[in-house]
């Protein structure tokens, strides 16, 4: 065979196993078991599952509590409720919370991904750890109102939960740690890293087209010194001029200083255009209506943070469309349809 031939067959092999080789590391990805996984182009997780050693069992027997409604006082409503995967887990259909008894609480319930990251949890920071997080949708009277011993008390009745347990942790009775330990397994496998943003940082240049590359030149001026990449949040709470008077104390109500009355945390952004609506307070129903507010709402309140511009950025149409475009470059197909983080029952 001609040298040159030969190359090119030795190419065109090269090719074939290289594209075979990629596609077969995501469904390899995705039929794997459920876990934790660290991408490459992230920061260091924050819960590195100190005393809580992740196993595929107890992965799964959190991703079964997620989904389970038994953790509400009736039993009507499961985190699911309020956290629904193709949504990015957030309520498309209430703009504030919806428990038992048809209880309303004040805040939106916020999108879940990529909480290994986070240091703190909730619009105001109020809880700040993976592994107590679950206690208060469960305790919480507007929400699923249950008390953690009653809970543990079903868990133990239950013939899947006492064998799981004693399976997967070893214990003839379950506790409420226990419970708690199998829930932060499975949030912590919640991993949204594979949007077309994504892919562009992992260097695919092609992965964003013109108009999502201009947007992310604007989102990287305005927007991530609080959106931070690649997570898209710093985790800092800020004012980012939704009102002019403090309706919700956020962040003021956990540490009572008066600089922080008003501040929310930075929410991720990711999968955002499928997470409206948005804002703690649920009170814009767009990524066009977010985008008016940083270009021409942004209120003067005391403690609005000084990167914002009272007024807002006053961005020209085409710079709005931009943003937009990029914003749903974020979104995660992967992520939203991955079986292994939907109702398992
Ligand atoms: C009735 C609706 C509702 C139910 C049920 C519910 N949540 Fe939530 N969830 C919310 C709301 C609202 C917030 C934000 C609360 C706040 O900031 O005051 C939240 C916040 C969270 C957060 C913090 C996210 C962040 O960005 O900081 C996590 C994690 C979470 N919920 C997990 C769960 C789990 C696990 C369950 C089931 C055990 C659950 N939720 C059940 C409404 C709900
Ligand atoms: C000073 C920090 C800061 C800057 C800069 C900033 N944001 Fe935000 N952003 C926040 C905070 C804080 C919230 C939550 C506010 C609340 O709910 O009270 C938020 C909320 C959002 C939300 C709603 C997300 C959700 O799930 O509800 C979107 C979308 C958003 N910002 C996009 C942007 C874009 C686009 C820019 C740039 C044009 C930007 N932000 C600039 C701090 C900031």
């Amino acid at each position: 065979m001609p040298l040159a031939k030969y190359r090119a067959f030795v190419w065109i092999g090269l090719l074939v196993g290289l594209s075979i080789r990629c596609s077969k590391d995501i469904t390899e990805e995705r039929n794997a078991p459920l876990a934790f996984y660290q991408p490459s182009h992230f920061p260091p997780a924050h819960y590195q599952f100190q005393g809580n050693a992740q196993t595929e069992g107890i992965t799964e027997i959190g991703r079964r509590l997620f989904f389970d409604p038994v953790l509400s006082r009736d039993s009507s409503i499961s985190c699911e409720n309020c956290h629904v995967p193709i949504s990015g887990f957030s309520d498309p259909s209430h703009p504030f919370s919806h428990g038992v008894d048809q209880n309303f609480g004040s805040r939106n319930s916020p999108a879940l991904s990529n909480l290994a990251w986070y240091s703190s949890f909730m619009w105001d920071g109020g809880v700040t750890h993976i592994e107590t997080m679950s206690t208060a949708p469960i305790t919480n009277p507007l929400e699923m109102d249950l008390a953690l011993s009653e809970a543990v008390l079903r868990l133990n009745r239950s013939p899947y939960y006492s064998s799981a347990f004693a399976s997967h942790f070893g214990v003839n009775e379950i506790q409420s740690q226990h419970m708690l330990k199998a829930l932060a397994q499975f949030m912590a496998s919640m991993i949204s890293s594979q949007s077309r943003y994504d892919a562009w940082m992992k260097g695919n240049e092609n992965a964003l087209n013109a108009q999502e590359k201009e947007g992310l030149i604007l989102f990287q001026t305005h927007c991530a010194q609080c959106h931070a990449e690649p997570l898209t949040t710093d985790f800092s709470f800020k004012n980012n001029g939704l009102t002019a008077l403090t309706e919700d104390e956020g962040r003021g109500h956990i540490t009572t200083l008066a600089a922080d009355l008003g501040k929310f945390k930075v929410p991720s952004l990711r999968n955002v255009e499928k997470t409206l609506p948005y804002m703690h307070n649920a009170s814009m129903a767009s990524l066009e209506e977010v985008i008016e507010h940083y270009s021409s709402g942004i209120q003067a309140h005391p403690n609005l943070d000084p990167s914002l511009p009272v007024g807002g950025f006053q961005f020209s149409n085409n710079e709005k469309q931009a943003l937009v475009a990029f914003l749903k470059s974020l979104t995660d197909d992967a992520y939203l349809q991955d079986k292994r983080l939907q109702n398992p029952w």
